[in-house]
């Protein structure tokens, strides 16, 4: 099994992700949300690439999330904390969810055979479902603005770590055992790391301390949100 690390959305086209196995990480915020809103009961979550098409698909049947500059956008239903996907505010709900970097990765991802979303909070399980698949697996970071992102790449590092300690029959690429190391520098202290990114000192000045502590927690669930057909979901057959 190869394990390769795209440190940045840019790193590859959306033809690349064609038939892959993928697994996306936004720690910061997108993904732990994601997570977070399936755990709470949330039907499905349609990730999109831009503001208009969220607008063009709500309905009053839908909910909208996400966040532009970290803040929620106005006529959304919910910005992108974790926190406020709730089961109260998500149980049963369709949400159309748009963000800076999360849910434009997936879309970039779209055409995976697999494609399963990442974050501190689920580690584990993504890499005992990767085992299960037994295919080639790329990770993608969704890092910011197109750039390197500390904590993504951490959260990479340590799936691969996890991974690695039920199998030897592993092949890292350059840019995984990178992620590798670097893991192994900041995983002593998570939350000290993403209060010192560049992403996390933003969302405490615009007063996101709480998804700090929430993004995180490590290994607190075991569900593993997958994107099929146009939706994120829990995959049943696992
Ligand atoms: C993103 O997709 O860029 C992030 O999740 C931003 C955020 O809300 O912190």
């Amino acid at each position: 099994m190869k394990i390769h690390v795209l440190l940045s959305p840019l790193n590859a086209e959306e033809l690349y992700f064609t038939g892959k196995t993928t697994v996306v990480i936004d720690v910061l915020r997108a993904t732990s949300t994601i997570i977070n809103a399936i755990e709470n009961g949330a039907k499905e979550m349609r990730p999109i690439g831009t503001i208009e098409f969220a607008l063009k698909a709500s309905g009053s049947k839908v909910l909208l999330g996400g966040e532009r500059n970290t803040n929620k956008i106005e006529g959304f239903n919910l910005g992108n904390s974790p926190i406020e996907y709730s089961k109260e505010n998500v149980e049963n709900k369709s949400i159309v969810f748009f963000t800076t970097n999360g849910s434009r990765a997936i879309v970039r991802a779209k055409f995976s055979e697999n494609l399963l979303m990442c974050s501190f909070s689920n580690i584990k399980a993504v890499a005992e479902k990767l085992l299960k698949i037994n295919k080639d697996i790329t990770i993608l970071c969704a890092g910011s603005e197109g750039m390197f992102c500390l904590e993504d790449t951490v959260c990479a590092g340590l799936l691969i770590k996890e991974i690695s300690s039920i199998t030897n029959d592993i092949e890292i690429s350059d840019a995984g055992k990178a992620s590798k190391i670097l893991s192994e520098t900041y995983s002593d202290d998570l939350h000290k790391m993403l209060s010192e990114s560049e992403h996390g000192k933003k969302l405490v000045n615009n007063g996101f301390e709480d998804d700090i502590a929430f993004c995180s927690k490590l290994n607190s669930t075991d569900v593993v949100p997958t994107f099929n057909s146009d939706f994120i979901k829990i995959d049943k057959s696992s």
